[in-house]
């Protein structure tokens, strides 16, 4: 070969370097919670992944705590291609008109961490990630928390305590009517105005996980908190599904393999998250920590159990006793 014609090729493949280096696929991903979450952490992780894996072809920016988006906004924005991934919390998905969804949200419907996994991970969980692509969305993977907790500026031990309380809660039907079934009064509120709610007294209490609930210091104007497991809280990590689709199929195959990875080390910090924060409401004082008893547990699920049947013809009977014999068949398995 010629050395012209030689040069030639290497400046064609500079040139190829050059403009691979100089535009890279950008993700934004936009979420609501702080970096030091469980969700915050797996954000972070996939950018690391996701950078190195792909020699910098793909650029992740994360944007936490509501910086460029609400609840709500982020869903939109995603759908309209201003932002790529998103992780929202299930109960999210009811208002996007994928109702379905709000299964995840019903009290008391996990029994344990086990039950939930095999849903999430079963044929239940794949179906309703399928279900997003009517919405021109992907799901890539579900994401932990963990189970939610009560709180608020007066002790809730037994149902009546909630009477007339005003609890704020996440846009979701179910949890509107879990609050109506105790007695209080649902505000749905984006999770980035609960803090200031809270403190001036716009709400009286709220339900987290801890990690949550620590992270944006609600602790510190929420003198009550009862461990009540009453429910839970997950996410859907999702993309626009024009983009995924239209990514080069190397890339994409890279970032869905990077993205196994990081659900598995999100789920295995989860919990972990959840209990450094409990801890560190202990230790900060501001905040009376009351573990529901098995008694007290038990006329808590009386009282919010009707909700499962008033949401049958809402999110499907198949569904929810679909869960029902998960968590029967992982009760068996325990007994062995
Ligand atoms: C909330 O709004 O309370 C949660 O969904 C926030 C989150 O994303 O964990």
């Amino acid at each position: 070969m010629k050395l012209s014609s030689l040069l030639i090729g290497l400046c064609a493949l500079c040139g190829v370097a050059l403009t691979q280096a100089a535009d890279p696929i950008v993700i934004n991903f936009s979420h609501v919670v702080a970096p030091d979450t469980p969700k915050g952490k797996a954000a972070l992780r996939f950018k690391q992944l996701a950078e190195e894996r792909t020699n910098g072809r793909v650029k992740v920016e994360v944007y936490p705590n509501s910086q460029l988006y609400k609840d709500r906004e982020e869903l939109e924005a995603l759908q309209l291609g201003a932002v790529q991934m998103l992780a929202p919390s299930f109960a999210k998905f009811g208002p996007l008109g994928v109702r379905e969804f709000e299964v995840y949200d019903l009290p008391y419907i996990f029994p344990n961490k086990e039950t939930l996994y095999r849903v999430m991970d079963g044929e239940i969980g794949k179906g309703l990630l399928k279900k997003l692509e009517s919405k021109g969305l992907i799901g890539l993977a579900y994401w932990d928390n963990g189970f939610k907790q009560m709180s608020a500026n007066k002790p809730l031990k037994i149902v009546a305590d909630f009477k007339g309380l005003k609890m704020r809660i996440q846009s979701s039907k179910v949890l509107e009517a879990q609050m109506q079934a105790l007695g209080a009064n649902p505000q749905v509120m984006a999770f980035s105005e609960v803090y200031t709610a809270l403190q001036q007294g716009v709400v009286d209490g709220t339900e987290n996980p801890i990690s949550n609930l620590y992270t944006q210091k609600m602790h510190e104007v929420q003198k009550y908190l009862t461990i009540s497991d009453h429910g839970y809280l997950g996410y859907a990590v999702i993309t626009n599904k024009k983009f995924w689709e239209d990514l080069p199929a190397d890339i994409r195959s890279t970032l869905e393999q990077a993205m196994q990875e990081v659900t598995k080390y999100e789920r295995e910090i989860a919990q972990k998250e959840n209990d450094e924060a409990l801890a560190a409401v202990r230790a900060g004082k501001t905040t009376e920590i009351y573990i529901l008893p098995d008694k007290e547990r038990l006329a808590w699920q009386k009282a919010l159990l009707p909700v499962h049947t008033q949401f049958e013809s809402v999110v499907g009977k198949d569904l929810i006793y679909g869960i029902y014999n998960i968590a029967a068949q992982v009760e068996k398995e325990r007994k062995k």
